[in-house]
């Protein structure tokens, strides 16, 4: 049990990553608290942690909102005490194949909130418990698209997982004397049931055709393979990385 009396933050834990993330903490003896916006899809995800024996609790806000960050995080003290690890997974691209002359001020500031407002929200409340503690360890999602040229129609989401990128780095430089670690994760194809939705089944199958050419691995990511990186992040195995943007990607950008 790797992460045994450790009391871990998931966010974006209804979906599929966060999700697969919280099950392999609880797995390894966590005690994991899994936040997302969507309400019943998180009561389900804890359900099914505790069924299987884990510890789950949950915290449900709009990440993107700093009161009601401010307030999760003022529960989660009350509640846990202490908090070990923060995952921030929530995000996701809101302004999907949109045109240069077509992205809104609505578009940017949907992406800007969910994965870029929401991760600094977090990781400044999370790093008030942590350097108390003098203990922490803090990863953040940002994407393969943090390169910017990968896909010309995710301009505004590429944006916002390019500040993750930086935001992680100053975030690791500030945080070390106090004994937390802060790295990210950039994911190439994942694949999850809201891209599947998004783009239908057909479309799907084609463009994890596409990749299976493309990406020497031979495959799509799945959510697991993210869970286990986030894993050795959060673990002592890796105590001495931080500051790392580790691209998740079968090897397509080498
Ligand atoms: N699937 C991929 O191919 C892929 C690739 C690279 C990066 N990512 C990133 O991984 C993360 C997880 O995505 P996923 O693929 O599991 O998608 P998902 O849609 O299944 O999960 C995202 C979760 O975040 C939650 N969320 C969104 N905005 C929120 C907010 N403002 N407050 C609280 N919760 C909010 C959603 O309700 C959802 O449950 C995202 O940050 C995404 O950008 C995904």
């Amino acid at each position: 049990m790797r992460l045994k009396g450790k009391t871990a933050l998931i966010t974006g834990a209804a979906g599929c990553i966060g999700f697969a993330t919280a099950q392999r903490f609880a797995g390894e003896g966590a005690t994991v608290i899994l936040s997302d916006i969507n309400r019943d899809a998180c009561a389900g995800r804890v359900k099914q942690i505790a069924v299987a024996g884990g510890i789950a609790d949950m915290a449900i806000a709009d990440l993107g909102k700093e009161a009601q960050v401010v307030a999760m995080f003022e529960d989660i003290k009350k509640n846990h005490k202490r908090l070990d690890i923060l995952v921030n997974i929530a995000g996701g691209d809101y302004e999907p194949m949109t045109g240069l002359e077509d992205i809104t001020d609505e578009g940017i500031n949907r992406n800007i909130d969910a994965n870029l407002k929401s991760c600094i929200f977090c990781c400044r409340e999370a790093s008030k418990m942590m350097m108390e503690q003098e203990y922490g360890k803090i990863v953040n999602m940002s994407s393969i698209m943090y390169r910017g040229a990968t896909s010309p129609m995710q301009f505004t989401y590429s944006a916002s997982k390019g500040a993750v990128f930086s935001f992680t780095r100053g975030l690791a430089m500030n945080l070390g004397m106090f004994n937390i670690n802060v790295n990210a994760i950039a994911p190439a194809l994942i694949e999850v049931e809201a891209l599947k939705q998004g783009m239908g089944q057909e479309m799907w199958d084609a463009v994890a055709e596409d990749c299976k050419t493309r990406y020497p691995i031979g495959r799509v990511g799945q959510p697991l393979d993210v869970a286990n990186l986030a894993l050795f992040l959060v673990s002592e195995e890796s105590s001495f990385i931080t500051g790392q943007v580790i691209e998740l990607s079968g090897g397509i950008r080498l």
